[in-house]
């Protein structure tokens, strides 16, 4: 029987159709999905730190609503994703016990400063520009909750990079302090952004067998240069520069030519050591502390509204 399921999985998977939750799946695609899955929703959460950073601060009531709604659909991004795990059997609260513990990853580049509010821009372009690039192909991922919470996702990611582009836009068009803001926001987060999209194909365990199960549509490396090839003309039309002396078109090859990320500074970043690790995860880890009561409540709630019901 066992067999005929593997077979069954095979065909689903081959024919580039879903598997959804009830199907049969070898373990090792549960296993990979959660991880993946999981580390994402987390992302979106501590994502929401950096720009949050900025809420208080934003320079005019309509800077403000937009930031916090941009803010608030992270948080939407990550109880999407929870709940996509959930349907592989992953249990929320464990989810985030694993974060806080430092048991699962999330994305490096929010373990990265927001030191002006240029950084508000940058990362609506950059990070999310890079968040979408990576996440369009996953609307066509195997796993049918993931690729359908992928679809909205991409929507509003795609509104942020704009959001993010005319803050630039807007401060390029001030004054010569706000322009050099901005550039020297860009020359923060542009190799941040690059390692976003993982190590490098010889380098990363996962690829291979993300991509044959079609979890993964394409290589990190793939994505990383399509990022490139997108990203350079956007900064050319809004007058920065990425700090990068071996950044050129390359004819032959129909794409640009690029420098290698630090990638010590990836695995570092990874491992918990960049600058902002340990505030971001203090910071996550006093907020469901300190909402202990409302899961309290809210389960005590359940309780009695069951037993009122029997
Ligand atoms: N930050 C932190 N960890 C990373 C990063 C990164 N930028 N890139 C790779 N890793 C980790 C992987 O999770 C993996 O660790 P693990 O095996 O211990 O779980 C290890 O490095 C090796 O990498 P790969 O073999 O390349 O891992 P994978 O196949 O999972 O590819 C990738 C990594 C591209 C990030 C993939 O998981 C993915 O597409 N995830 C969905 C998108 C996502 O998570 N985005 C979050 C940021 S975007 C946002 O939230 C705005």
């Amino acid at each position: 029987q066992h067999v005929e399921l593997q077979q069954s999985f095979d065909a689903t998977i081959a024919d580039e159709a879903r598997i959804e939750p009830r199907d049969w799946m070898p373990e090792g695609y549960r296993k990979t999905l959660i991880r993946q899955i999981a580390q994402h929703a987390h992302s979106e959460i501590i994502g929401m730190q950096p720009e949050g950073n900025w809420l208080t601060r934003a320079p005019s009531l309509r800077r403000k609503a937009i930031l916090m709604a941009k803010v608030q659909d992270e948080a939407g991004h990550g109880l999407y994703l929870y709940s996509a795990a959930e349907t592989l059997g992953a249990d929320r609260a464990d989810l985030t016990d694993k974060l806080i513990s430092g048991r699962q990853k999330y994305s490096s580049i929010f373990n990265y400063p927001t030191l002006t509010y240029a950084d508000v821009g940058t990362i609506g372009w950059l990070v999310d520009g890079a968040a979408i690039c990576n996440q369009v192909p996953l609307c066509r991922s195997s796993f049918g909750p993931y690729a359908r919470a992928m679809i909205r996702v991409c929507k509003e990611e795609s509104f942020h990079q704009r959001q993010g582009y005319e803050l630039l836009t807007t401060m390029m068009g001030g004054t010569d302090e706000q322009r050099a803001m901005v550039q020297e926001s860009v020359d923060r987060f542009w190799w941040p952004a690059l390692m976003m999209f993982g190590p490098p194909d010889d380098r990363s365990p996962n690829s291979e067998q993300s991509m044959a199960w079609g979890i993964k549509r394409h290589s990190n490396d793939e994505l990383r240069q399509k990022f490139v090839d997108m990203s350079v003309p956007q900064a050319e039309a809004l007058g920065v520069s990425f700090p990068d002396p071996d950044l050129a078109w390359n004819a032959e090859r129909g794409h640009y030519d690029f420098g290698e990320p630090d990638w010590s500074e990836f695995t570092e970043v990874v491992r918990g050591n960049g600058a902002m690790n340990v505030e971001r995860i203090a910071v996550r880890r006093a907020a469901h502390e300190d909402g202990a009561w409302v899961r309290d409540a809210a389960t005590a709630f359940a309780a009695r509204e069951q037993e009122n019901h029997r």
